[in-house]
């Protein structure tokens, strides 16, 4: 693989930047928003909802969320991804109600919401849960702020307690909180549209209440697993790439990875430049929340890792159940990979080759189509609209570098 791609806004930040667009009263615009299915869907449910959208060129967003109609998005469009639980603490927030069917998205695990329920009750809120939806409304005292302390790191619950908490009186400080550049994106734009956030970033956030948001611009940051995934696929298949558009300190758990596998890397202030002679070498990996190497990631390593010289650990700390979207399809492709609890042990080939697999989520679809860049002969991956949920222009990126890859239409 040769050349450079530019990555594209952060899914995980889009997902939860323009839902929060629902606390502003007023127009806000939103840049370096990626083209991808999940941010097509949480536009059609703002839209529903009233809100104002106007997608204009070089991936800006203006929301204008002034005149909301309803409290309760379409459940046909909210099922349709995780991200759609933002809604719960921005509609919260701003109407103190919410009425939202229980998200869907990738189903790699058990995903429960505990945690996200915990801390609305936290901020005052009655909630009625079903099998089907979350019914949220202000309880007998009102809805105000409050200490809640997360029992897990929770990346979802964090965000959707920010959310919750912006426009509620008194103070809310979350401890035990996740600490994803994602979470960081999230209180700076709400800060950008007036809110009072701080401590993003760190495991406790302080957010006291403002009366209102009124609006502003700001820009997504670049996709910390996007970009993890071409350089995974670069150390993978060999070449000499320019990953562009990154926040290289974002990046410092998934190189310093690859460098201790064998690929060379240099940063520079918004980019990264990888060279591999495809020749990798065995490593251990822990997932865990961040500043540790991402979930995400996990299955674009371990497609390194089935090509690495000897025996490798990978170690899943935050969805144990992760390894069956996608290790049965690299052990069909000649990975000899041995699943023992949350550790799978890889015993790395020469050499994978092609076949017919299947993408059952979206980072495991991402690591198959690595596994069929770098493997012998043909891969075809079925269910690849997995994949679109969280790249943008896969094909074309991968092309531009060299790759041989066709999306087929069925
Ligand atoms: C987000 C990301 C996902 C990523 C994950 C971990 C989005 C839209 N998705 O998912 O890509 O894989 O972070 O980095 O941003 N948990 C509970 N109760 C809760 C919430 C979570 O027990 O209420 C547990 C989960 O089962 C998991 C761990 O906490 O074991 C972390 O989950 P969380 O960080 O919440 O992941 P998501 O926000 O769903």
């Amino acid at each position: 693989m040769r050349g450079s791609v530019t990555i594209s806004g952060a899914k995980n930040a889009a997902v939860a930047i323009l839902p929060a667009a629902i606390l502003i009263e007023g127009k806000c615009r939103v840049e370096n928003v990626p083209d991808i299915s999940d941010v097509r869907v949480i536009l059609t449910i703002l839209q529903d909802l009233g809100v104002v959208v106007e997608k204009l060129p070089g991936g800006a967003v203006t929301l204008d969320a002034t005149y909301i109609r309803s409290t309760k998005p379409n459940p046909e469009f909210v099922k349709k991804m995780r991200a759609s639980y933002y809604l719960m603490g921005a509609l919260l927030s701003r109407f103190g109600q919410a009425d939202v069917a229980l998200p869907g998205g990738c189903n790699f695990a058990n995903r429960p919401i505990d945690q996200h329920i915990k801390g609305f009750k936290a901020l005052g809120a009655k909630v009625d849960e079903t099998d089907e939806y979350v019914r949220l409304c202000a309880g007998e005292n009102g809805l105000c702020g409050n200490r809640v302390s997360l029992d897990v790191v929770s990346v979802g619950a964090t965000m959707n307690i920010i959310m919750a908490a912006t426009l509620l009186p008194g103070q809310t400080i979350i401890e035990n909180a996740a600490k994803e550049p994602h979470i960081v994106d999230l209180a700076n734009f709400l800060n950008t549209m007036g809110a009072d956030i701080s401590g993003a970033g760190t495991d406790t956030i302080k957010i006291r209440g403002v009366q209102k948001l009124t609006g502003g611009t700001y820009a997504i940051i670049p996709d910390q697993i996007e970009a993890g995934t071409y350089l995974a696929a670069v150390a993978a298949v060999g070449g000499d790439v320019l990953v562009k558009n990154v926040i290289p300190k974002h990046m410092e758990c998934i190189t310093s990875k690859l460098e201790e596998m064998g690929a060379s890397i240099q940063n520079f202030d918004d980019s990264i430049r990888i060279v591999s002679n495809g020749n990798l070498t065995c490593t251990t990996v822990k997932t865990r929340p961040y500043p540790g190497f991402p979930t995400d990631m996990q299955a674009q390593i371990c497609v390194c890792m089935t090509l690495a010289d000897g025996v490798s650990k990978l170690t899943e700390n935050v969805y144990e159940t992760r390894f069956f979207g996608y290790c049965n399809e690299l052990t069909a492709m000649g990975a000899d990979i041995q699943i023992n609890g949350k550790t799978a042990v890889v015993t790395g080939t020469p050499r994978l080759s092609g076949a017919s697999v299947t993408a059952k989520d979206l980072r495991a679809g991402a690591a198959l189509i690595i596994a069929g860049l770098s493997a012998r002969g043909t891969t075809y991956v079925d269910n690849i609209h997995y994949v679109e949920r969280g790249y943008e222009q896969l094909i074309e990126k991968m092309t531009a570098l060299g790759a041989d890859i066709q999306r087929i239409e069925e």
